[in-house]
Order: C-alpha cells, then sequence, then structure tokens
C-alpha cells in the first residue's frame, strides 16, 4: 500500500516522511564534540511526545565523562562504538510517575510508551539537525543503574550514544505492509 504524500499533504508532509524514513541508526562517530544548543534542540523535540495522561513519566541522563561511556559501552558487552560517542544519552522511566495514577498498567506499559515516544522524537530530530545516534537496548541493567546511581523506581531503557556520523548505512529492510495489516480484525 502506497500513501501518496502531495496528495494528502505536500511538501512538508514529505519533508517529515523523509526525516522518518532515512533516519538510520548510526554506530560510527566523528571524535567532534556535539554543539550544546543542538543537544537542547534535541532534548525539546524528546519533551514534546505524547505521554499517558501527559505525565511524561520519564527522566534523563547525559553522560559526557570518558570513563563513564567506557563503563557503559562494558556494559552494554563491549559494544566500544558506545564508548566513542560525543556523549550518551540515556533515557529512564519513572515508576513512581505513571505508577501513582496508572498502577501497574502505568508501571508495565504506559511509562515505557512515553519514553520510547520521547526517545523517537529525539532520533528524528537527531537526524534532522544531522547528528546520528543508535537506540541500544542490550546492556547489563544492574551495571549500568550503579554507574548512573538510579534508585530502583527508576529504569534504564536505553543507552542512546550520540555524534556526528561517520557512516551512511544501507537502509535496512522493512516488513511490506501487507505483511501486518489487517482489516477489521487479525
Ligand atoms: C528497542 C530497540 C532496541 C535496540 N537495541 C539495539 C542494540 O542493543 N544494539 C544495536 O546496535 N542496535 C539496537 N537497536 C537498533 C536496531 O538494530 C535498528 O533500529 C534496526 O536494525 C533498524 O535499523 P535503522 O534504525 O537504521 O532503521 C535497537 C532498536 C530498538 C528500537
Amino acid at each position: 500500500m502506497k500513501v501518496n504524500l502531495k496528495k494528502t499533504g505536500g511538501v512538508i508532509s514529505m519533508e517529515v516522511f523523509q526525516t522518518i524514513s532515512q533516519r538510520r541508526s548510526i554506530r560510527r562517530f566523528k571524535k567532534e564534540d556535539i554543539d550544546e544548543s543542538l543537544v537542547e534542540k534535541i532534548i525539546q523535540a524528546g519533551v514534546w511526545a505524547p505521554s499517558a495522561g501527559n505525565l511524561q513519566s520519564w527522566e534523563l541522563i547525559l553522560v559526557k565523562n570518558r570513563r563513564t561511556k567506557e563503563k557503559l559501552s562494558e556494559a552494554a558487552y563491549m559494544r566500544d562504538f558506545i564508548a566513542k560517542a560525543s556523549l550518551i544519552m540515556i533515557p529512564c522511566i519513572n515508576q513512581r510517575v505513571s505508577g501513582t495514577v496508572y498502577g501497574n498498567r502505568g508501571v508495565e506499559l504506559y511509562s515505557i510508551q512515553d519514553v520510547s515516544c520521547a526517545i523517537e522524537n529525539m532520533l528524528l530530530m537527531a537526524h534532522a539537525l544531522g547528528i546520528g545516534a543508535c537506540w541500544v537496548g542490550a546492556f547489563d541493567e544492574q551495571q549500568v543503574t550503579d554507574l548512573i546511581g538510579t534508585p530502583s523506581y527508576v529504569r534504564p531503557v536505553a543507552l542512546v550514544p550520540m555524534g556526528y556520523p561517520d557512516e551512511k548505512p544501507y537502509p535496512p529492510p522493512r516488513r511490506d505492509v501487507a505483511d501486518f495489516l489487517h482489516f477489521e480484525e487479525y
């Protein structure tokens, strides 16, 4: 199924779609540091993500310290591109925020959805600003929480190393829409 963007919204929607479809996970970074003002813009894009009850149940830790970056890359099973990033964002969920209002569903579902929306917004904004990033989910959670000192109700959900891209990966294939789209029932 193809959507005709010209019919649905013209130039702007085409730009949005291009930003979405041309973003890639970047795993090789230049040595250059990212400008603070760009980091602020990326975070602002996260701020405007939707969240259950608008509770914005996320926390965000920024790591620039070289030694901490190395330790984080060890916690991520020695993926050393992580240590080479200009900075590492660690988006977390605050289970108390969503849990207080929505109980178990807030802790187990909404908070993760909230922060995931914020992460995707930030990945897209980073890409639009010429900055590369990768969502890394494979890490030893205990090692990471020990390193960054989060309390038990604040759970890191990803490591997001960011930096100026030093690669242009070929787009990995996507499933055909017809493969997963169901009409009216499964
Ligand atoms: C929840 C989640 C976890 C991921 N974990 C990792 C990871 O641990 N290591 C990694 O290199 N990439 C990880 N990725 C990135 C995916 O490999 C990547 O998004 C996918 O291959 C599609 O490529 P693209 O982002 O360039 O479109 C993760 C992505 C998501 C959404």
